[in-house]
């Protein structure tokens, strides 16, 4: 059985060891997969140059990336906190909803879903000294814009607010100063840049934000507070674990590693993205994020014409053994390809080789633009 490569944010293609890795079924209070956890909580510090020794801490939460931010969010605000959320993109609108759910007080500054957020008026908000955390999306996956977060974060620092990152679909796949970019907590996922499969996520903090929050906790299954304490404490997940989705994890960490860590990475991502840019404009495609604010992590497109009908498209590819995404950005028609997972420019290049077919098999009337 072949599957079809995933050109999507994930769940996303993932290397025949990792898949692999999940083939065998262990406790979860085994000895060996409590140093499982152990040695991934390490790694993940790791990845992100910092270390327990400095003060942070890296916590694992059942489910996929939306409940590691809704346990973030939901544990370590105060009840007297205040949001200001930066948006830019439905990930950044789903930050603010969670922190509504909960009733907590938020704020947004919102641009368009192909500008970067205005420095400006986030400067100003700040000024009037009300806000306490300040949230952002690093890659808003609803487009593939990558935000400053260094900047953003210099801010936050600058009015004392606790700065928090949803780097989901960044984390691992693109290089970036964690330290320096003033983070207090990031959350990414399993089944994103590491290239692990669904089922957990995780939050990498300062340890002084959660003794500071201890008691803050909005859920019992989303504490994150009290996961960490059980994580420090006896080395196990306070409830089910995802066993196999961990152990698939601990070896998409090691292949990381062995491929020469987030700088290769990033490397390959951004050469699929290069390939495909230039592959899909030789068509007369064009993207919809000015090509200076565009990350490696996925592109969106424009529908060539009004009358485009993306579904035939997609499952014409879909027949030719390729998956695509929808678009998700609300002002414009658009459809996404990702560049992300186990993929390489020779998996890209077989795309537009089927997209060319498929845009013939169409009759797309389609503008070539010379390169
Ligand atoms: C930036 C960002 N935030 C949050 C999420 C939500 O993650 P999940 O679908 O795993 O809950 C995603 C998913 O792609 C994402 O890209």
């Amino acid at each position: 059985m072949v599957d079809k490569p995933l050109f999507t944010p994930g769940p996303l293609t993932t290397s025949r060891t990792v898949k692999a890795a999940m083939s065998r079924d262990l406790g979860s209070r085994d000895t060996e997969f409590i140093r499982v956890i152990r040695d991934l909580r390490n790694s993940l510090l790791q990845l992100a140059g910092v270390s327990q020794a400095d003060g942070w801490e890296a916590v694992l939460m059942q489910g996929s990336g939306t409940f590691s931010i809704e346990s973030v969010i939901s544990s370590i605000t105060p009840p007297d906190g205040k949001w200001l959320v930066i948006i830019n993109g439905a990930y950044g609108e789903r930050i603010l909803k969670i922190i509504e759910r909960h009733g907590i007080a938020a704020e947004a500054i919102r641009s368009a879903e192909n500008e970067l957020p205005d420095l400006v008026a986030i400067e100003a908000a700040l000024g009037g000294e009300e806000f306490t955390h300040v949230a952002v999306v690093h890659c808003e996956t609803t487009s593939g814009i990558m935000n400053p977060i260094a900047e953003i974060g210099a801010l936050a620092k600058e009015h004392g607010c606790v700065y928090f990152v949803d780097s989901m679909s960044a984390f691992g796949g693109v290089q970036f100063d964690f330290a320096g970019s003033q983070l207090d907590c990031l959350v990414s996922s399993a089944n994103k840049c590491v290239q692990g499969v669904p089922g957990f996520g995780f939050a990498i903090c300062r340890r002084e934000l959660l003794d500071a929050t201890e008691d803050h906790a909005r859920t019992i299954s989303l504490d994150l507070t009290a996961q960490w304490r059980g994580l420090e404490g006896n080395g196990q997940f306070r409830f089910t674990p995802p066993t196999h989705t961990l152990l698939a994890f601990a070896q998409a960490l090691r292949e990381l590693d062995e491929e020469g860590g987030i700088a290769a990475r990033a490397a390959r991502y951004r050469a699929n993205h290069d390939v495909c840019v230039a592959g899909m404009r030789a068509m007369g495609f064009t993207e919809f994020v000015p090509e200076n604010l565009q990350g490696q992590i996925i592109t969106s497109f424009l529908y060539p014409t009004d009358d485009f009908d993306f579904d035939e498209f997609y499952n014409r590819l879909n027949e030719k053994g390729f998956v695509i995404y929808p678009g998700k950005v609300t002002k414009a028609n658009c459809f996404r390809i990702g560049h992300i997972g186990h993929l390489f420019p020779a998996d890209t290049d077989a795309l537009l080789t089927a997209i060319r077919a498929v845009a013939a098999e169409m009759n797309l009337s389609l503008s070539p633009k010379p390169a």
